[in-house]
Parts: structure tokens; sequence; C-alpha cells
């Protein structure tokens, strides 16, 4: 079986439904269902044997030697973690905490584990490290995409939690011999992705006819993956990663965020048209993120190179699935959009 933490989020929600759609082998899944973290994406996975959820924090040791001790898991996926760059502006210690923190129990639980296993299982075992593209810093126009190669330069707290929390998982192969590995993804798409994120927002946004709040000129650019690619990705290294090696992992797909959100705005006026005039009058330059990263992308031939892997969706095909996702899902988004997430739209937006 494997460990999975932070399987209630956007991606490992995604993670573990494809992750039991292919396979048999059991998830035990520990999440401390922040805000973040949702009970409802994994509804599908109710009563299901091979799915044990534990709701707890990756930061809590006894806990976490307690669920290795008990179910053995052959490998840890490793995605908890907090996740929003703006959110890290406004209270980084949280970011501190579980990803730098957190990380690093998990790392000392997981060496403890390790070194109890024989050598079969101890050469078996891997702890895979899911982490961003935001380590390499910001690009410029004419500058390639991230190689594996590029120098961490983080800009945000969140880049600058997830960089250290790189940084402790090399250090524990390095130093301690753990077998690990790390990915680095670019931004992803795709059903279960929490409303505060670019592109659930504006979808939301938009089907309540509010503003679409475009930070700056809208000119920043990112790569854009379906989120189901990211998790094959992430099975793909895995299964036949080399040991101690990072992987970069993208969708080939660079966009501005205002060519994304008129994308976005195009297919609802399709699928859902509003009758008050296409939603694209919604559009609404606000003031612009601090530090904001004007470019990521991706270079992910490595993976291809070494592990056959590529995304199966392009952007018109993702981004289509997405849009109607949520069209499809309308309780979904009324749950999320209660409670904690409220009041911190409240807080964020009230001073645009
Ligand atoms: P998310 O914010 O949607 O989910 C994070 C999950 O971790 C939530 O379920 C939350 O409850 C849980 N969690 C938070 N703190 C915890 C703790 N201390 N102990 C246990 N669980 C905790 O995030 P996401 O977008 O699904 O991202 C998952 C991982 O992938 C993160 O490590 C993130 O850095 C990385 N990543 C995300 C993207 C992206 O575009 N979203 C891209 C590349 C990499
Ligand atoms: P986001 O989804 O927060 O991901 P990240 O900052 O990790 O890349 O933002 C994606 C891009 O969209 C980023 O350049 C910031 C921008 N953005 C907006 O313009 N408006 C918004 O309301 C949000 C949430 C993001």
């Amino acid at each position: 079986m494997i460990l999975v933490t932070g399987g209630a989020g956007f991606i490992g929600s995604n993670f573990v439904l494809d992750w039991l759609a292919q396979s048999d082998e059991p998830v035990v899944n520990l999440d401390a269902l922040t805000y973040a973290g949702n009970r409802a994406n994994l509804a599908a996975l109710d009563g299901d044997a091979r799915h044990v959820f534990v709701h707890g924090d990756i930061g809590d040791r006894a806990l976490v030697d307690g669920l290795l001790a008990t179910h053995r898991p052959r490998a840890i996926v490793h995605f908890a973690a907090e996740s929003h760059v703006d959110r890290s502006i406004h209270g980084p210690g949280a970011f501190v905490k579980t990803n730098v923190e957190g990380t690093f129990t998990l790392l000392e639980a997981a060496r403890g584990f390790w070194n109890t296993l024989d050598g079969a299982g101890k050469a078996a075992f891997r702890f895979h490290h899911v982490s961003t593209d935001e380590v390499y810093g910001s690009l410029k126009p004419s500058d390639p995409p991230f190689a594996e190669t590029n120098p961490y330069e983080p800009n945000s707290p969140y880049s600058a939690s997830k960089a250290a929390s790189d940084h402790l998982v090399r250090a524990w192969h390095h130093t301690y011999g753990l077998p690990v590995l790390t990915t680095n993804c670019s931004n992803n798409y795709g059903p279960y992705h929490f409303p505060e994120k670019l592109i659930p927002l504006m979808i939301v946004n938009a089907l309540a006819g509010k503003p679409l709040p475009v930070y700056g000129d809208g000119r920043q650019i990112r790569d854009w993956l379906y989120v189901k690619d990211h998790c094959s990705g992430i099975r793909a290294v895995l299964a036949g990663g080399r040991v101690g090696e990072t992987y970069n992992i993208g969708g080939w797909n660079e966009m501005a965020n205002i060519d994304i959100v008129h994308t976005v705005c195009a297919l609802l006026d399709e699928l859902r048209p509003d009758p008050a005039g296409p939603y694209a009058r919604l559009i609404t330059h606000v003031t612009d993120r601090p530090g904001h990263d004007r470019r990521y992308a991706i270079d992910a031939r490595k993976i291809e190179r070494e592990l056959g892997w590529r995304p199966a969706e392009t952007f018109a095909t993702g981004i289509r699935k997405t849009v109607q996702w949520y069209l499809d899902n309308a309780a979904w988004v009324a749950n999320v959009q209660s409670g904690a997430y409220q009041d911190w739209i409240g807080t964020h937006y009230s001073a645009r």
C-alpha cells in the first residue's frame, strides 16, 4: 500500500481517485482538512476498503510513526502543503510550519521507518515529494523554460517554503540514503480545484455575475497542465524514476493570465450563456500581487526521455472538461464557498 499526504486537496484527491481507478493497491490518506481539504472530493470512495482516510497533521510525529508502523507502506506520496501564493503573502507562518517543518517531520518519520526495513524493503521504498516549478523563480520572455538544472530562486513565501522542503528531501537522500523522488510541476487545473486559484475563481465568479479580478496587466505567463496529467506523471516517476532525481512536469502550454480568462469566458458563453451579455464584461483589472513572478515555463523533456510521459490533454480539451465539471458540480462549489473560504475572500478582496 501507499501513504498519501494531503489527499483531500485538489491534486491529492485527483491522485487518490485515479490511483484506485487503476489499481487495487490500497491508499492511506493523511490530511489535516485545512480550508483546502475537502472530504467531499473523496465521496466516491465512501465504503471502499482500499481507502483509509486519517484526519491528522503531517507535523504530528507520533501519528505518522504509528501510521507507518501499522500500514507499512511501500511508498509515501507527499502532497500536503499550504499552496496558495496570495495566502502566503498575508500569512507566511503556516507555510513554514506545514511545508518546511511538516516535511521535515515526515522525512524523519520516513527515515525511522525505512531503517526498520530489510535490504529488499529498503531498496523498494520511495519517498515521493510533490513540488512546484515556482521554486525556480521568474523567467524573462526570451529565457528557455525551467530545466531540472536551473538554480533555485524562489520569490514568494510559498515558493521559498517549497524550495526549502525540496532541499530537505534532497539532503535526506544524500545524507541518510532515503530513496527519494521529487517532481516539480507547473500550474494545474481541473476538477476539485479550490476557487481561490485563477481558473476556478474565474468560473465561479462569472457564473455568479461577480467581477473577474485580473492582477495588474494580466500578461503574466504560466504553464498549465490538466491535473490528471500531473497525476499520471507522478505515477510514472514513482514507478520508474531514478532515486534521488528530480523531474519537471509540465503541459507545454504557456499562456498569459488574461488569455486564460478570455478562454474561460468564451467557453461559458457557449455552454451557459448569460442573458446579461458576454462574461468577459466582468473582467476587472485589480492591484497586482506583490513580487508577482512574470513567467513560468517547464522543460518537460527529461520525464519524456526517461519515462515516456507526455500530457494526454491539450489546453483546449482540458479546459473544456474543467468548465463542464464546474457546471455539473454546482453543489460542490456551493459547499466550498461556505465558511472559511468566504471569510478569506472578504478580507482579501475588500482592500482591492
Ligand atoms: P491544496 O491546497 O488544494 O491541498 C493541500 C492539502 O493538504 C489539503 O487537503 C490540506 O488539508 C492538506 N494539508 C495542509 N496542511 C496539512 C498538514 N499540516 N498535514 C496534513 N495535511 C495538510 O493543494 P494542491 O493544489 O492540491 O497542491 C498539492 C501539492 O502539489 C502541494 O505540495 C503543492 O505545492 C504542489 N503543487 C501544486 C500545484 C498547483 O497548481 N496546484 C502545482 C505544482 C505543485
Ligand atoms: P494562482 O492560481 O494563484 O497560481 P500561482 O500564483 O501559484 O501561479 O494564480 C495564477 C496566476 O493568475 C498568477 O499569475 C496570479 C493570477 N491571478 C489573477 O490574476 N487573479 C486572481 O484572482 C488570482 C487568484 C490569480
